[in-house]
């Protein structure tokens, strides 16, 4: 089973007051609870663990799903080049993405929607690494694996930053996975609410306060 760094269920963070936070999201947020500094350190980490498993004879796939992953893609794409530029053996990298729905507020609707990215075709035969920032219920994810297997990709590999401890989860585990952590809902480094948070460094809980100021109003 893929190794993660645990965040555990008492795990109180880190006062606001010690980190940078954007004034316009002071008020709504409780604790940081993953720095930013951290989640680099991490992602660095997982990168040579996925460098090394992959080997070097193939080229790969990374596909972005989107909006949620960019921030986490990016980071972790320029470490796997880093190490691409620095070792004797490489492997070619290209880029892909796609955009998926599924939360309003903080519950999921229900319907996962694709809303736009490239053509799957690019991933027909290809060593797939799929990079999502979180896994809650594992619902998001087993339908996008059930849509990429249309294309027939030779090898399919799933990244995610944040892993859930729920008891909503389906069971699904990806093959790499940065943190576990308590079933909170969780925003900054391009995790939203209501597409709110992504410009924010840290991952952070969200308050009460801050539901209530970005909620979509149930129509
Ligand atoms: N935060 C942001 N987006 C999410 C979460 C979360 O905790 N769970 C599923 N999508
Ligand atoms: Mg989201």
């Amino acid at each position: 089973m893929a190794d993660y760094m645990k965040i555990s269920d008492d795990e109180k963070g880190y006062d606001l007051s010690m980190f940078c936070i954007p004034k316009h999201y002071e008020d709504d947020l409780e604790r940081v609870y993953i720095p930013h500094g951290l989640i680099m350190d991490r992602t660095e980490r997982l990168a040579r663990n996925i460098v090394s498993d992959f080997g070097y004879e193939e080229p790969i796939v990374a596909l972005c799903v989107l909006k949620g992953g960019y921030r986490f893609f990016g980071d972790l794409l320029n470490y796997i080049s880093a190490l691409n530029r620095t070792s004797d053996r490489s492997f070619q990298m290209s880029v892909d993405f796609i955009r998926l729905k599924s939360y309003q507020n903080d519950k999921q609707t229900g319907k996962i929607q694709v809303i736009g990215g490239d053509n799957l075709e690019n991933l027909r035969g290809k060593n797939v690494m799929i990079v999502e920032d979180i896994i809650d219920t594992g619902r998001t994810m087993l339908k996008l694996l059930d849509l990429v297997k249309d294309y027939e990709p030779k090898k399919v590999r799933v990244v995610s930053l944040l892993v859930k401890r729920t008891p909503h989860s389906v069971g699904y585990r990806p093959d790499y996975i940065g943190f576990e952590v308590p079933d909170k809902f969780v925003v900054g480094y391009a995790l939203d609410f209501n597409e709110f948070f992504r410009d924010l460094n840290h991952v952070c809980v969200i308050n009460e306060k801050g539901k209530e100021k970005y909620a979509i109003p149930k129509s």
